[in-house]
């Protein structure tokens, strides 16, 4: 893992969205995996304005997200497709065609995991994936515990997750039990891999990435196995 470290929030959003623009620059049909949270708006908003002023073209690139809630209707403002559509997709020259979710709604979630680890293949695979981090040292949904093989499944999210997520949703009756994520094979696969750590509240979790034992129990700490993973991350979470 090559580590970055940025002054703040907006100095690594910056650099993350440098290296994006350099990656679609050198292949315009990059396949970019991409991610939800807070923590990557900052990324998106340097895209956009990239894109706006001509610098960068998402014409050709096709994306893959890591998860989606199970049984949110796409159009529910706290779904991530609705997330990256006002976050990224409605205001860049990306085809909608290209962008993919997986789809929390299909009556056959099974059959719906198995679709999306082949369309990710048949593409060709991720060139370069956008993750970030829990507190709980997961990536994409993947909680505490999940195989490092594991491939895109449905799970049942942790409560921490869950009253992370709250902060979204009126009640924490509302936020859902469970996701369809990509696995953490799936995202291993990556041919390049950009983690963006930002906050106070993810200390431990760097540090802990960074420091402790590769174990499923830290579900991040499998990316140290990556060869060309970049973590880039602001001076809140390093202090
Ligand atoms: P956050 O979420 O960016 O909103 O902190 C990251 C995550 O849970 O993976």
């Amino acid at each position: 893992m090559k580590i970055i470290e940025a002054k703040n929030y907006e100095e690594m959003s910056r650099i993350a969205s440098e290296k994006v623009q350099a990656c679609i620059i050198e292949n315009i049909q990059l396949n970019l995996g991409l991610a939800t949270g807070s923590t990557p708006i900052g990324l998106y908003k340097h895209l956009i304005s990239s894109n706006k002023k001509g610098d960068v073209s998402f014409r050709n690139v096709t994306t893959f997200n890591l998860d989606e809630y199970v049984k949110l209707s796409q159009t529910d403002p706290n779904s991530y497709r609705y997330f990256m559509n006002e976050e990224l997709f409605n205001h860049v020259d990306i085809d909608k065609n290209n962008t993919h979710v997986p789809n929390g709604e299909a009556t056959d979630l099974d059959q719906e995991c198995l679709d999306y680890e082949n369309k990710i293949r048949e593409a060709g695979g991720i060139d370069l994936q956008i993750l970030g981090i829990g507190a709980n040292g997961h990536i994409g949904f993947n909680e505490p515990g999940t195989s490092f093989q594991s491939r895109t499944q449905i799970v049942k999210l942790d409560e921490q997750t869950r009253e992370a997520n709250s902060r979204f949703f009126d009640s924490m009756d509302d936020v859902p039990t469970h996701a369809i994520t990509t696995g953490i094979g799936t995202i291993m696969d990556s041919k390049e891999i950009i983690l963006l750590i930002s906050g106070s509240a993810k200390k431990e979790a760097y540090e802990r990435l960074i420091n402790g034992e590769v174990s499923e129990e830290f579900p991040a700490s499998v990316l140290q196995n990556h060869s060309n993973c970049i973590v880039i991350v602001d001076k809140e979470s390093i202090s």
